[in-house]
């Protein structure tokens, strides 16, 4: 399947492709009448359009459709095989290969419209710190003049999705903890969409909870950057509480370039009580509404040296 995201995120459409052709959408046979059971993955055709999404999955959304389509729409979810495409900027991810990856979720595709509005062209250097799946950096490196684009993740299995995605010299590929990496290193551009929820009792027992790289982006990272160098972020109201602080003691500034009132959907918070007690005390909103019970507000930001911008 292709899910198709326009320019300023107000419309997804999502398409059967190759071999979804057949084994879904009844193209099982060319015009000559003989049986076809697979389709270049560049044949496509257009099942259904949503407005204004939320999530790249939004199951309620599916389920207002009629029977036949809702039950389409769910069976082309179920094949392994998404690619997501925004812009000029595409990427095939299959969960089953790269164990534990975030694949382009809603945020990433958020931060790929902030960077719109940076002038790109003025930063030559930039580095992804945990790129998962490489969506944004392909997107930097597609739509600007970087000459060199560091992407690291802890996961090797995110670092094998994006070399398996980005084929340019630019990218260079780095397995590992991305604060290691950095230490001594200047960049003009540094972007990180992190983990972000924080977990009760402790803001960073382990690198995917807690606001460990954001910590870092917030209290030291300006020293990892180059005079006009920038760093962009995505900070949720589920950590707003512990960011502002920290921005405050350190005197950096932080500009919103994009926001979204998202619901929140990670299975693991949604199902521990204690955890979701915690967050409900802090930036996260139950309230019903479109399908969904429990929402956070992401914010991708420009963080900057107070006196320097
Ligand atoms: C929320 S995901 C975002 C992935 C991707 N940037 C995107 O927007 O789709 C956060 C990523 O950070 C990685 N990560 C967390 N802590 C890290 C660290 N200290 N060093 C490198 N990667 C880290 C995780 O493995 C994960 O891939």
């Amino acid at each position: 399947m292709i899910l198709k995201f326009n320019s300023d995120l107000t419309k997804q459409e999502i398409y059967a492709n190759g071999d979804d052709l057949s084994r879904a959408l009844a193209f099982d046979k060319d015009g000559r009448g003989r049986r076809v059971y697979s389709w270049p993955k560049e044949k496509k055709k257009l099942v259904v359009t949503f407005k204004n999404p939320l999530l790249v999955t939004d199951s309620y959304k599916i389920s207002q459709l009629n029977p036949t389509l809702r039950d389409t729409v769910f069976a082309l979810f179920s094949y392994p095989l998404k690619i997501t495409e925004y812009e000029n900027t595409s990427l095939e991810f299959e969960q089953q290969n790269y164990p534990g990856v975030w694949g382009p979720s809603i945020d990433t595709l958020l931060f790929c419209k902030a960077l719109k509005k940076l002038n790109s062209n003025n930063f030559k250097t930039a580095i992804e710190m945990g790129c998962g799946s490489g969506f944004i950096s392909k997107y930097l490196i597609n739509n600007s003049k970087i000459k060199r684009m560091d992407l690291a993740d802890l996961n090797k299995y995110a670092i094998k999705c994006a070399k398996n995605n980005i084929k340019n010299k630019k990218a260079k590929f780095h397995v590992g903890d991305a604060l290691k990496f950095l230490k001594n290193k200047k960049y003009d551009l540094i972007l990180c969409n992190p983990p972000y929820i924080p977990r009760p009792k402790s803001i960073d027992d382990n690198p995917y909870e807690g606001i460990y790289l954001l910590n870092y982006l917030i209290t030291k990272a300006k020293n990892n950057l180059t005079k006009n160098g920038v760093i962009i972020t995505n900070i949720s109201s589920l950590c707003e509480h512990l960011v502002k602080p920290l921005a405050k003691e350190n005197n950096v500034k932080i500009t919103i370039l994009e926001s979204l009132e998202v619901p929140l959907k990670v299975y693991n918070v949604l199902n521990n009580p204690a955890w979701m007690k915690y967050l409900l005390k802090r930036g996260l909103k139950k309230q019903l509404k479109q399908g969904y019970e429990y929402w956070q507000k992401i914010n991708i930001v420009k963080i900057h040296k107070t006196k320097s911008i």
